[in-house]
């Protein structure tokens, strides 16, 4: 038994033998493959060069050159006034048409009370995937929701297609849940700018955020709906409202904080709502009290205006803090000139940012002894994700750090590489938190409540570790003496917003009929 024994662990550490053999081949096999798919970037480069520079001296030199990204408080305050003025610009009829930020009011006039019931449908469009929704609004809300992809042709394919996909996936829904006898009040989230002529009437103005389907700039978003609806003819809706996901992300939050009067977006996209003055609407064609006002709130007799800031910059306004990798991801982008200041700051773009940034250090040979692999140079593989997953590394840690190079094909960076990359990452981060920043400020500088809550929800804010920190750090320094604020995270707001709007909507309704 125990000759056996003995033959067999000797066997065994012979096998294991052979497998860390054919492991250490495969390693080296895979490292000599990666190698052979590094490129040697630029003239600059030379690798005779790089032992002679020490590492102190490569990270200053990084420093130097990412110094573009660091906004100063002066840039900052700066970058706040152009916003204020451009705001003033986009809410005067006279200067609307030229102006780049729309400020368009949404005819929504009243935050929910807390008190709102009922069932409700949402549908959800404004990224990448589509949603919808089933939401149960009570004591407390309960949701059943699917998501539902968008492949890209039908990103950037003709509307009809478009809306045809969205009614599809809804009947599915509807069906799925047996629920073809309800005719359920529908809140439709569709997070484009639209120029908004009444609570379920909205026309798009221009299509973000990667989509560019033909025939729906200009037109009404819940007719072209309706007329999807109506061509498969299996279901029916009833329409009660049309909103951004920046409204829906503030009413979802004032269902229970009375405070909040700002809704923040940054995501995919990045936008702002807030609640302004009638007065100071000028833009308002709608009766002052229509549609008629409960008046719970009653220092709040305005209108939630969709600032859509992200076309902030678009006249030029933010040159003086925009640098070539802005640049070039405007013109390569679908949109180029447009949504200038989402372009700084939104996920859609951060990433790229970033691996620019990554692809000029290495060119300068600061970086991966001056070879790029294969991935590096591919547009769009350094994910906005990897920004937040760097990031939440402790500091001197570098573990997701390195998974994500042995992804992008560096298999062996040094501890000082990974410090280098992170602090690309950090400095993309922080213009994107501060700018944010600088924007949530105006907006509560001119609201000028004592104390306001912000509404905030989007996968960058949501899951990068230290965006809320560095936002309420900054708007801090550009805030006016005795203004509170918070930042909250407003749990679904496309979802549960747009049934909060719909049930605001059908409550303002029913109070008009009865005064007439
Ligand atoms: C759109 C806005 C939207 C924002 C966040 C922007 O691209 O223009 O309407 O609110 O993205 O989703």
């Amino acid at each position: 038994m125990e000759i056996v024994a003995a033959a067999d662990s000797d066997e065994r550490g012979l096998s294991l033998l052979k497998v860390v053999n054919v492991l250490q081949r495969v390693v080296v096999f895979v490292h000599s493959f990666t190698l052979e798919k590094l490129h040697k970037l630029g003239p600059s480069t030379s690798s005779a060069e790089m032992p002679t520079m020490r590492e102190e001296d490569i990270a200053a030199k990084i420093k130097e050159i990412c110094q573009e990204l660091v906004l100063s408080q002066e840039a900052l305050h700066e970058v706040c006034a152009c916003l204020q003025e451009e705001l003033n610009r986009g809410l005067a009829k006279e200067s609307n048409p030229e102006a780049t930020i729309k400020c368009f009011p949404t005819y929504v006039r009243e935050l929910p009370n807390g008190k709102e019931k009922g069932r409700f449908l949402a549908l959800d469009l404004g990224g990448t995937n589509f949603r919808v929704l089933l939401i149960e609004l009570g004591d407390r809300c309960t949701m059943d929701s699917r998501i539902y992809a968008v492949p890209q042709p039908i990103m950037v394919g003709p509307g009809d297609g478009l809306f045809d996909h969205i009614a599809e996936c809804l009947a599915s829904f509807i069906k799925e849940r047996d629920m073809g006898h309800e005719l359920l009040p529908l809140g439709f989230t569709f997070s484009f700018p639209c120029k908004q002529e009444g609570l379920t009437k909205a026309r798009l103005a221009r299509w973000t955020k990667g989509f560019k389907c033909e025939g729906v700039e200009g037109r009404d978003v819940v007719d072209l709906l309706k007329q999807a609806i109506a061509r498969r003819g299996d279901v029916k809706i009833k329409i009660c409202a049309v909103l951004n996901d920046t409204t829906g992300t503030l009413m979802s939050c004032a269902w229970k904080n009375h405070n909040c009067r700002i809704g923040l977006i940054v995501g995919t996209g990045t936008n702002a709502c807030y609640m302004e003055k009638l007065e100071k609407v000028e833009l308002w064609d709608g009766d002052m009290e229509d549609p008629l006002q409960d008046h719970s709130h009653e220092e709040i007799k305005g209108v939630v205006i969709n600032t859509e800031w992200g076309a902030f910059g678009d006249n030029g306004c933010l040159d003086f803090v925009r640098t070539e990798y802005d640049n070039i991801i405007d013109r390569e982008s679908i949109n180029p000139g447009r949504q200038l200041y989402e372009k700084m700051i939104s996920g859609m773009y951060m990433g790229e940012i970033a691996r620019q940034v990554l692809v000029r250090l290495v060119s300068e040979g600061l970086l991966f002894g001056g070879y790029a692999s294969d991935i590096l140079l591919e547009k769009g593989s350094f994910f906005t994700k990897y920004i937040s997953e760097i990031e939440s590394d402790k500091v001197g840690d570098y573990n997701n750090c390195r998974i994500i190079l042995e992804e992008l094909g560096f298999n062996d960076a040094t501890d000082a590489e990974c410090a280098n990359v992170r602090y690309v990452c950090e400095c993309v981060s922080r213009r994107a938190a501060h700018l944010a920043a600088a924007g949530v400020a105006v907006l509560l500088n001119r609201i000028r409540e004592e104390s306001v809550t912000v509404a905030v929800d989007g996968s960058v804010y949501r899951f990068h570790p230290h965006f809320h920190n560095l936002m309420v750090e900054q708007i801090s320094q550009l805030l006016e003496p005795g203004i509170k604020f918070d930042l909250m995270l407003s749990e679904d707001g496309s979802g549960r917003g747009a049934a909060l709007v719909a049930a605001v909507a059908s409550r303002s309704a029913s109070m008009s009929a009865h005064a007439r």
